[in-house]
């Protein structure tokens, strides 16, 4: 009886442990749902793009003339931006839809998710890249743990001094630290803002260019919503955020990952790469400085 007690007891603390980790988690903030027309516009080919449910639902259509793309009204500094995405269903190979934040100037800035589409039933890669000061070449390319053309997935961008982290569903799966100490440009000072498209670059995406969109099944189609965004708003030309350090995304439990999601991120490592730039000595013999704070996971 009194082991019995003890091992349940056990038992509850081992559970009411683990609730205690997942809790301390740095979860970003649930954005709120609001309609495209609040934060953003289209870029190009507008006709390609249609509302429902007053706004609150997107959808970006690909044929054969073209894609399209939209992006936001306001530029920022730092914050997280989220956006949940229904990639295109189906026969998706040789379509990419991205979505992205980038300064505007030469020597820019870029944190890119591109979702590369591929045949029915085979799976969509998910590469990101970040640029500093226009140089990129910093790819990452993973599979991901659920089909993307099934539901709504959010994915999210988390910018302050200290990191860049790429999130999918809140799990972590890359991380781009400040290593300015280790002589690595780290965007801090241009304004970007947030775009997304859908296009026709059959001539990469899928299996390198060997297969080709099959334009008898256009339209391609991608779905949209959640059209919150948690930003420093600055202008283009701005250098600072004004309420710099004092935004939630600025906190102390955001300046790291912490001990659950460094484990997560270690999971889609482990799991699902397909491609990491900072271990290609073929393409680099001496590994880029960051990624050796890259390798500590
Ligand atoms: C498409 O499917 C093939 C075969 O399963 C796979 O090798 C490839 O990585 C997949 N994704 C893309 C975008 O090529």
């Amino acid at each position: 009886m009194y082991y019995k007690m003890a091992s349940s007891f056990c038992v509850l603390l081992v559970c009411f442990l683990g609730l205690a980790t997942m809790a301390t988690a740095a979860a970003p903030r649930k954005p709120v749902n609001v309609p495209f027309h609040q934060n953003y516009v289209p870029t190009w080919a507008g006709d390609h793009i249609k509302y429902y449910n007053g706004g609150n639902d997107v959808q970006l259509f690909l044929d054969r003339y073209t894609g399209t793309g939209f992006q936001s009204k306001g530029s920022y500094l730092f914050g997280h931006f989220s956006m949940q995405i229904k990639m295109v269903p189906g026969d998706s190979a040789g379509t990419v839809t991205a979505f992205y934040l980038s300064s505007q100037n030469s020597e820019h800035d870029e944190i890119d998710f591109e979702f590369l589409g591929n045949r029915t039933g085979q799976p969509y890669i998910l590469q990101t890249n970040v640029f500093t000061g226009g140089k990129g070449d910093r790819e990452q390319r993973i599979y991901l743990w659920f089909d993307p053309t099934k539901d709504f997935h959010f994915y999210s961008i988390l910018w302050n001094m200290y990191q860049i982290v790429f999130l999918v569903d809140d799990v972590p799966i890359r991380v781009f630290k400040n290593s300015k100490d280790l002589g690595v440009r780290f965007p801090f000072n241009q304004p970007m803002k947030i775009y997304s498209s859908l296009w026709n670059a059959d001539d990469w995406a899928t299996r390198g260019g060997l297969e080709k969109t099959d334009w008898s099944k256009a339209p391609f189609v991608a779905s949209y919503r959640g059209f919150h965004v948690d930003g420093c708003e600055a202008s283009v030309a701005a250098t600072f955020c004004a309420t710099q350090g004092r935004r939630w995304w600025d906190q102390r439990e955001f300046q790291d990952l912490d001990g659950l999601q460094y484990r997560r991120l270690a999971w889609v490592r482990r799991r699902y790469t397909i491609y990491n730039y900072c271990t290609d000595r073929s393409r680099y013999p001496t590994m880029p400085p960051e990624c050796r704070r890259d390798r500590d996971v």
